[in-house]
This record gives C-alpha cells, structure tokens and sequence, in this order.
C-alpha cells in the first residue's frame, strides 16, 4: 500500500500523541509532536526571559527565531523521536505545567507559526509520516489523505494530563490542571492564524468511551481503506 500523510488534530489531551505514536510504529511512519516544537519555543524564550506568566516581550522572541533551532532524534529506549532544542534534548523540560502555562500565548504569534509550519512541511514532504497537533488539517497538510479529529470530555482529558503529571513526580492539583486545558483550548480556538478548528474532510473521534486498543482498531480500519 501507497506511503500516506496522516493529521492528527484535537483539543488539549485528548490522546493525540498516543494514537500518533501508535500508528507510527505500526506503519513504519514517521510520527512528529508538533505540540512539542511550540512548547521547544516557549521554553527558550521563558529561559531567556522573554516570557513569563504576565509578560511577553514578543518582539524579542520575533527577532530570536533565526537562532532557534528544533531536531527530533529518535530514541530506541521511549520508540519515538525526542526534541532538541539548539542541540540540547529538552524532551523533558517542555512538559511542566509552566511551559503549558505560557505555551498557547507563544503559539499566537504568526512568526512562529511560519518558522514552525514550514519546518513540518519539510519533514512530511516524503510522506509517510504522522503528525499531531491543532492546524495540520488545515494548515500544515491540507491535502493530508487521511484527518482524524480528536475530542473527549474536559473532565477525561484533564484526568489524563493530571495522572500524566501525577506520574512524572510533578506536584500539581487537578484543578490547576482542568484550569489550564480550558485556558489552552479557549486560546487554541480563539487566536486569528491558524485557529484549532476541525477540517471539513477530517473524521470525528471522541474517545471519552473508547480505550485505547479499541480506537487504534477504527483508526486502522480507516488507514486500509485510504492507503
Ligand atoms: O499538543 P500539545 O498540547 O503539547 O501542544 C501545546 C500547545 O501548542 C497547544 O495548546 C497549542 O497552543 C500549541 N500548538 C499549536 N499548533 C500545533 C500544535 C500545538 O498551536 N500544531
């Protein structure tokens, strides 16, 4: 069967990276966590101090874009590709709840975002490749064979990233945490460029009753009757 492209788009959580890696493994795919890439910027630019909870000096990080530079390495040991941000695996910096607290704001400038879309159309260019976050549908890949839109309930998701959390010894309260879904997908949906929304050719899924063995087998099935 033909190599395909495959977007993955959904709010906050909903197990995107998950089913991406999924697939990609099963594929033989390439899989990218585009999320992670926005969450490599606002972690340079919180360590440069360019931005915090109530300051952004956007100019600033406009005109740093050029001296940053993002690279996935594939890591055997986790089955997936790690980013690097200016030659320094940051894989597990960007996922405090401090980068998620800062990260939606960073991912509203249309100066990242074209820095950044431009890099992931380079790495989909061959094709073969899966790739989640919030506009590839739309942006990124619009001709993308195959568009899997994700949803959950906000109580699921915020379960999942607070047990997520929970589980890489984070200290943080549920509330914080259901706070900060709402806070990304109210700003994911709002902003001017590149708004999350779903595409008009992309199939629903909402896996709030759906575990996860039982979604990779519809997204399979959808996989077979597109590749
Ligand atoms: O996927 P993840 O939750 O790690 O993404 C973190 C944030 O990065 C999102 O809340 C969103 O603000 C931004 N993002 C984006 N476009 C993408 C991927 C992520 O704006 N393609």
């Amino acid at each position: 069967s033909k190599k395909i492209t495959i977007a993955i788009d959904g709010f906050s959580s909903t197990g995107k990276s998950t089913l991406a890696k999924q697939l990609a493994n099963h594929l033989g795919y390439v899989y990218v966590d585009t999320g992670a890439m926005y969450r490599a910027v606002t972690y340079f630019a919180m360590q440069n101090g360019y931005i915090t909870s109530d300051y952004f000096d956007k100019e600033t990080l406009i005109n740093s874009l050029p001296f940053i530079k993002l690279h996935f390495e594939f890591n055997p040991k986790v089955g997936f590709g790690e980013i690097f941000l200016n030659g320094e695996n940051v894989e597990n910096q960007i996922r405090t709840m401090e980068v998620s607290g800062n990260v939606s704001r960073v991912a509203e400038v249309s100066e990242v975002r074209s820095k950044l879309v431009e890099q992931q159309q380079e790495m989909g260019k061959e094709k073969g490749i899966v790739m989640d976050g919030r506009d590839i549908g739309t942006v990124v890949f619009p001709d993308a064979e195959l568009k899997i839109f994700m949803n959950a309930s906000l109580e699921t998701r915020a379960q999942r990233r607070f047990d997520e959390l929970r589980s890489k010894g984070q200290e943080v309260s549920f509330e914080e945490v259901l706070k900060n879904v709402q806070e990304r997908d109210y700003i994911d949906t709002h902003r001017e460029d590149s708004p999350l929304v779903k595409a008009k050719d992309a199939i629903e899924i909402d896996n709030s009753n759906l575990d996860r063995e039982q979604q990779f087998q519809k997204v399979l099935q959808l996989v077979d009757t597109t590749s």
